[in-house]
């Protein structure tokens, strides 16, 4: 007893003994090492301004200490540090959590991370670091080195770290295969290695890893089929596998994963049929198939997937019918089946779905009327696009009191007859196309009243009659794109109309021409004629304005109040009956890129006033009765001939023919500064948002990925984040 008792004192002892000389050597090491690393970054927040003597080492920004006060974290996301990693703190023998992402580290990280050996947390993600991915120590089990800089191959030694539970190598320049000792890690539950330029086959060793929920592997340029081997992994809950070169079919071992949530294959080169064993999969919540060849209908089975919120098909070849079941899953919320070749009706019972929000069918061969309930659909629904199919008849009169429409798309269809007026009710709408269609009746000037409507596309239809002016003072508050082209719209220029449209006036400075108007998966889109050609605006910037009267019969003079519209990007009057001469005022558009008045009767001379517009890059005041000095200077020495063919008598340059003596001054031309081309600025990034993420956008981990805010995915705040980081 006794002996015991001495043992367990002498035991304590030893142990207080070693403690104390624990503490007493390292505590100046540590200082020092980590005045290491403090003297080689740049810290303009002076964050580590505590580092210093006069402050205990264990209460420094950043540091935590464990009971023996030694460093255990070193905590320093989001300070904007830059500077290199002092290899330093990778001597700290105490380390277990070394988190410095979010900031702007460079240069290269030791190639070996063994020494510390109780390092479990390393987040170095979201910096400039470069070099090859280092070997890992076997105590680690999260390593996130995500959107970096980091090439080469990933190291075979990899599989070394057998303790992993995360690993995310996103978002790098990582080239080579997929190495198959990867596999050895057992315990690793989220991989990801999305966004390099990774190629070669999945290694089907992958399926030893029972442990994995999450595979990210998309933006990469992986090929061959999916090895069946991979559905045996019965705990996956997310594969990511998109824009890859991956072909053949979809295994039908995919029934295996019968805890599978998100299935992401969208953008590969897959084909043949739905595969039977998918309608297994319980519990999917987002299916995205969209941008591959897969072929046959879209069975009813698919009624089996109760749990599904989220179907993306678009761009296939599937024919066949809607299936009716869509109506029979309660939770479905986006529908995308656009881009195929389905045929027939949509089905009525489509409108019990009552929590969906996109119906999108565009691009397809559907015929029939449009199902009346589509107009008093759940109010839930915000985006229906039905452009380009077959459907005729007329839009009734369904659109119910408290309709949630916000973007109604059925351009290019066969529809007649005149625009409901129970789309009054849809106070939310913020888009309307119902463009190239054969509508009759008169303009709508009951939707002046919508408080959100910003886009109006009405062109090549059969409207006629005068646009009167509006009972209301602010009609069309937000209206910033109006296109009643091929028409047959007759009268004076809207001057009521004209004179209140605030938002082509005073376009808010604050709104960025980076943002977009956009629904959940789902960008708005339109055609307009802009510099003569009619071509597509992916995306529709929240800064974007144009007026395209063309193709009309509208007369009489064009108003001097058009100056007024002064956010104006594009104004077409062109092939109508105007005449008069070109008011000065226009002059005041300064931000017009694009002016069209040709085919109409305008008399006299062109304004000098208009060498003020300083964005113009195309202008045509071709077909009319000018006459007179076209005038010089600024963006006018850019145009060409064209601009002018076919009036009365001008002359200048462009033209051959000189002015004899007319009293106007001929400044050389220069040119002053370039119009920046709307339409590539405008293009960029479209296929980023209509598949989902892109690359750049990967935050080393991807647990943001999967929850939204304001309805928007995470990775859609963290791509303006990476941008401007
Ligand atoms: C040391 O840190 C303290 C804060 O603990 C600070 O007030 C002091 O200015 C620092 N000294 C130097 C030389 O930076
Ligand atoms: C980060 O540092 C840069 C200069 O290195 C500075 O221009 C920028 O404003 C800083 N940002 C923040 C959020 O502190
Ligand atoms: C690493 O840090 C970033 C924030 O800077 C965070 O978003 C990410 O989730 C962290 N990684 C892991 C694996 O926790
Ligand atoms: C990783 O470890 C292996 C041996 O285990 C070694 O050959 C290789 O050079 C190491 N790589 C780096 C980057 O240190
Ligand atoms: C690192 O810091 C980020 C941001 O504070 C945090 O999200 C993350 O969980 C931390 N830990 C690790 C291991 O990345
Ligand atoms: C690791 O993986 C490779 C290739 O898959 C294999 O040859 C090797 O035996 C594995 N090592 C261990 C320790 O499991
Ligand atoms: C994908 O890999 C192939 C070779 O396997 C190569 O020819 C091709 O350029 C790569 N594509 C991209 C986009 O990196
Ligand atoms: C895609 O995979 C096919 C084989 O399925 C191959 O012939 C082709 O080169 C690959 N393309 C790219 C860009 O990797
Ligand atoms: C996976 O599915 C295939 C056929 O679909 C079956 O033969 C195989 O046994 C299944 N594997 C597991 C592990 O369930
Ligand atoms: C408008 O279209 C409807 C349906 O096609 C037709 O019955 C009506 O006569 C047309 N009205 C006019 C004025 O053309
Ligand atoms: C829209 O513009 C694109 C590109 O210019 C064109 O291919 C497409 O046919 C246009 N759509 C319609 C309905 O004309
Ligand atoms: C055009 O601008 C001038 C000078 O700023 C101003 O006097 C005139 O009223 C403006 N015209 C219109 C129609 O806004």
């Amino acid at each position: 007893m006794l002996n015991k008792r001495a043992k367990a004192h002498s035991l304590l002892f030893m142990f207080m003994f070693l403690l104390i000389l624990k503490f007493s050597l390292s505590q100046g090491d540590e200082l020092e090492l980590l005045l290491s690393f403090k003297s080689s970054v740049n810290d303009p927040s002076r964050f580590l301004s505590n580092w210093n003597f006069s402050t205990p080492l264990c209460l420094w920004h950043g540091i935590s200490c464990n009971d023996f006060s030694r460093v255990k974290v070193i905590e320093l996301t989001e300070k904007n540090i830059s500077g290199i990693i002092s290899p330093s703190i990778f001597h700290l023998s105490d380390i277990e959590i070394i988190n410095l992402s979010t900031n702007q580290f460079s240069g290269k990280i030791p190639n070996d991370l063994v020494s510390p050996v109780l390092l479990r947390h390393l987040n170095l993600s979201n910096n400039y670091l470069t070099g090859g991915v280092p070997n890992c120590s076997i105590s680690l089990e999260i390593l996130d080195l995500g959107n970096n800089l980091f090439s080469g191959k990933i190291p075979p030694q990899i599989g070394v770290c057998s303790n992993l539970k995360e690993l995310h190598l996103g978002a790098n320049n990582l080239v080579g295969r997929i190495p198959s000792s990867i596999s050895n890690i057992s315990s690793l539950e989220i991989l990801t290695l999305a966004c390099n330029k990774l190629i070669g086959q999945i290694p089907h060793a992958l399926s030893k890893m029972k442990s994995l929920k999450w595979i990210f592997f998309g933006h990469n340029n992986l090929s061959g089929e999916i090895p069946r081997e991979l559905f045996n992994l019965v705990s996956l809950n997310h594969l990511d596998l998109v824009d890859n070169n991956l072909s053949g079919q979809i295994p039908s071992s995919l029934g295996n994963l019968t805890n599978l949530q998100y299935l992401f294959l969208y953008e590969n080169k897959l084909t043949g049929l739905l595969p039977r064993s998918i309608f297994g999969l319980k519990k999917l919540v987002e299916l995205d198939l969209s941008y591959n060849h897969l072929s046959g209908e879209i069975p009813e089975l698919i009624i089996e997937l109760k749990s599904l919120e989220i179907l993306h098909l678009s761009s296939n070849n599937f024919i066949g019918k809607i299936p009716n079941a869509l109506a029979f899953l309660p939770r479905l919320q986006l529908v995308r089946l656009s881009l195929n070749s389905l045929t027939g009706e949509i089905p009525s019972v489509i409108c019990n779905i009552s929590s969906i929000e996109v119906l999108n069918l565009a691009d397809n061969n559907l015929s029939g009327t449009i199902t009346p309930c589509l107009g008093n659909f759940s109010i839930s629904l915000s985006i229906l696009d039905l452009q380009r199919n077959s459907f005729h008849g007329t839009i009734l009169e369904t659109f119910r009191e408290d309709c949630g429409l916000r973007n109604i798309n059925f351009n290019g269809n066969k529809l007649e007859g005149s625009l409901p007026r129970s789309l009054a009710n849809c106070r939310n709408l913020e888009m309307m196309d119902i463009g190239d269609n054969k509508m009759n009746g008169t303009f709508p000037y009951w939707l002046d009243t919508l408080p959100e409507l910003q886009v109006l596309v009405l062109r090549s239809n059969k409207l006629h009659g005068v646009l009167r002016s509006s009972k209301i003072i602010h009609p069309f508050p937000k209206l910033r794109i109006l296109d009643l082209a091929n028409n047959d719209f007759t009268g004076p220029l809207p001057k009521g109309i004209i004179k209140s449209m605030k938002a082509m006036m005073n376009l808010s400075e604050q709104q960025s021409s980076l943002q977009y108007m956009h629904g959940r998966y789902y960008y708005y889109h339109v055609n307009l004629t802009v510099k003569g050609f009619y071509s597509e605006f992916p995306e529709i910037s929240k800064t974007l304005t144009s007026m395209d009267l063309s193709n009309n019969n509208f007369y009489g003079e064009i108003p001097s109040l058009i100056g007024k519209l002064s956010s104006l990007r594009g104004l077409d009057l062109s092939h109508n009956s105007l005449s008069g001469q070109i008011p000065t005022s226009l002059g005041n558009l300064t931000s017009l890129e694009w002016l069209d008045l040709s085919s109409n009767k305008l008399t006299g001379q062109i304004p000098n006033e208009l060498t003020d517009m300083t964005f113009l890059a195309f202008l045509n005041v071709s077909h009319n009765r000018l006459t007179g000095p076209i005038p010089q200077g600024k963006q006018f020495s850019t145009l060409e001939n064209g601009s002018y063919e076919g009036n009365l008598a001008l002359c200048g340059f462009p033209l051959s023919k000189a002015c004899n003596n007319d009293g106007r001054k001929q400044p050389s031309p220069s040119f002053l500064k370039e119009a920046d081309d709307s339409e590539s600025k405008i293009s960029f990034g479209w296929k980023i948002v209509l598949m989902g993420y892109g690359c750049g956008l990967i935050f080393g981990a991807v647990v943001g990925y999967l929850t939204f805010r304001n309805g928007e995915p995470k990775w859609f705040v963290a791509l303006y984040r990476v941008k401007y980081h």
